[in-house]
């Protein structure tokens, strides 16, 4: 089932960009997690638009009615049932897509795969909306994880040609992983990012870009080999969120040029520590050491101690202002009549997904590592 996310966990995504609500169903939680739903509307917030000049006009009040699955502020076991309302559509915008597919968008395809029965409004249900739901999935895991210490955080490593200052692989800390506003490590880069946005957007066109994200606090050994590694699961949940073209942990492609003697994370005795000096147990990571972290924390699909790091390539927004080559049809006709078009996309677009998609990275990540770990 393409929409449901999970093994010990199941997160079941539902609804589409114009349907009258759309939401998610978490089962397998384990009960009595208190849920900070003020935090939970914080990080929802981060993913809204209607906002700034940088995402969609479509405003949308994104707040959640929680149906079912939480009882005084804490999880009770039950499946825990979020929905939220679609009230900003235009449908007619895309009345004109019906028949005149838009390049690098979905339309195409789902025409073929549905043959016309789906949801055409606002790209139906590969629209980046269903990142509304997994957002709220992703807020509740979130908290869960940061119960056992583990944080995660992510900011906007390049737009275009703007690049920010990577993390430090060996050193990022929770306190590094918190924004206020535009999620940049180099507060010089913000302004510079925004603008090419900006002016992206003025010309009709549409940018893409690179997210960084990082998780703190992962015990040695979590995870697993082979199919349910940890960047097995991860991967498989970011490419979840729509317009992922990549992703890549440590030193990832560049792993190919290196030599051993490069890439390998030394390994070292941690100088404070001195081995039995006290009675109070200790952990392998507070003894053990790494130098460096090419693996991005991560070896044998099992938890290195070291941070997570992994970095995900976002395409340029299909949807654009100016004049593209596409084709029409007419459903009732055959394939033979189809011809060659000039397409203009109406609808409000976001003109760089990028700054939106952060918060849905970390969303990722936490239900992949909560789908670990959790019982
Ligand atoms: C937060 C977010 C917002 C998005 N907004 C738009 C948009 O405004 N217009 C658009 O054409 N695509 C948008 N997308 C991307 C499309 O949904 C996506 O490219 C399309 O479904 C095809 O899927 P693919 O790119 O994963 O292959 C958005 C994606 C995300 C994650």
């Amino acid at each position: 089932m393409s929409s449901s996310f999970g093994k010990r966990i199941k997160v079941q995504i539902f609804g589409q960009s114009h349907s009258e609500m759309l939401g998610v169903v978490i089962d397998g939680l384990p009960a009595g997690y208190e849920i900070d739903m003020e935090r939970v509307q914080a990080f929802l917030n981060r993913r809204r638009g209607g906002q700034n000049a940088w995402s969609t006009a479509r405003a949308e009040a994104d707040v959640p009615r929680v149906v079912s699955g939480m009882i005084e502020g804490r999880t009770c076991g039950a499946p825990l049932c979020a929905l939220f309302e679609n009230s900003d559509t235009r449908s007619e915008d895309y009345d004109a897509l019906k028949d005149i597919p838009r390049p690098s968008h979905a339309d195409l395809y789902a025409q073929e795969k549905y043959g016309g029965y789906q949801d055409a409004r606002g790209g139906g249900h590969f629209s980046g909306r269903l990142t509304l739901p997994l957002c709220f999935a992703g807020a509740v895991c979130k908290q869960i994880l940061e119960e056992r210490d583990i944080y995660i955080g992510a900011h906007i490593e390049q737009i275009y040609t703007e690049l920010d200052e990577p993390y430090n692989p060996v050193s990022v800390s929770a306190e590094d992983l918190s924004y206020d506003g535009f999620p940049v490590n180099d507060p010089a880069v913000a302004e510079r990012m925004q603008q090419v946005i900006t002016d992206v957007a003025a010309s009709g066109d549409s940018v893409g870009g690179i997210i960084e994200c990082a998780v703190v606090g992962m015990d040695m050994g979590e995870g697993s080999p082979m199919f349910d590694g940890i960047e097995n699961r991860i991967s498989a949940a970011v490419f979840g969120v729509p317009a992922v073209r990549g992703i890549e942990f440590g030193a990832g492609f560049d792993a190919a040029g290196m030599l051993g003697s490069e890439h390998n994370d030394s390994l070292y005795i941690k100088d404070e520590v001195n081995i039995g000096d006290d009675d109070s147990l200790l952990f392998v990571e507070d003894v053990i050491g790494h130098k460096t972290n090419h693996a991005g924390g991560i070896v044998g699909g099992l938890s290195t101690s070291m941070p997570i790091i992994f970095r995900v390539a976002i395409k340029p927004t299909p949807s654009i202002a100016l004049e593209q080559d596409s084709v029409k049809w007419h459903k009732e006709e055959d394939w033979e009549e189809v011809e060659e078009v000039k397409l203009n996309v109406g609808g409000r677009h976001d003109p760089c997904i990028v700054p939106r998609a952060v918060p849905c990275i970390e969303a990722a990540a936490a239900i992949a590592l909560v789908d670990l770990m959790v019982v």
